[in-house]
């Protein structure tokens, strides 16, 4: 089947989809945007997190032919042009990236957390990033950097 969806303000369009294709793999291996990761392909993880009509979801899980006429937001779409978004950027400076395997989840999460709540609190923070996993930071960085990006948007 063919996939119309607009991703990042354009238009894309994906052909031969498989109706049993997530739309994790048509973003990575079909429209070129390896930002969003796959690390468990069942939901556990929170890595390959996308907005989908501005709601953050695992796109792992999401039926490509579900996003259909719909719009999706990756981590490549938050950053304007060169100039990073302030989550993207607290991430980076409060040293939150390790391996960087989680991190394009957790910032399309954290982004999200921020749209809803401008000035979380910490027990708000841990509950909404509680689905995306770290193995690497210990998650304390992570803190910082979502306490960091709340403080400068
Ligand atoms: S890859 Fe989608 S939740 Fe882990
Ligand atoms: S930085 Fe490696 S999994 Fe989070």
């Amino acid at each position: 089947m063919r996939v119309n969806v607009t991703v990042n303000g354009e238009q894309r369009q994906a052909d031969d989809v498989w109706e049993g294709e997530s739309l994790l793999f048509v973003l990575r291996e079909r429209l070129g945007l390896p930002g969003s990761k796959n690390a468990c392909e069942q939901g556990e993880c929170g890595s390959c997190t996308v907005y989908l009509d501005d709601v953050p979801v695992c796109a792992c899980l999401v039926a490509a032919g579900q996003a259909q006429d719909r719009e999706v937001r990756t981590v490549e779409g938050l950053a304007d042009g060169e100039r990073l978004d302030p989550v993207q950027e607290a991430f980076v400076e409060a040293g939150a990236v390790q391996c960087g395997f989680c991190t394009p989840g957790l910032v399309v999460q954290a982004h999200a957390l921020l749209d809803r709540v401008p000035n979380p609190s910490d027990p708000e923070i841990r509950e909404a990033l509680a689905g995306n996993l770290c193995r690497c930071t210990g998650y304390e960085k992570i803190l910082d950097a979502v306490r960091l990006a709340a403080a400068r948007r």
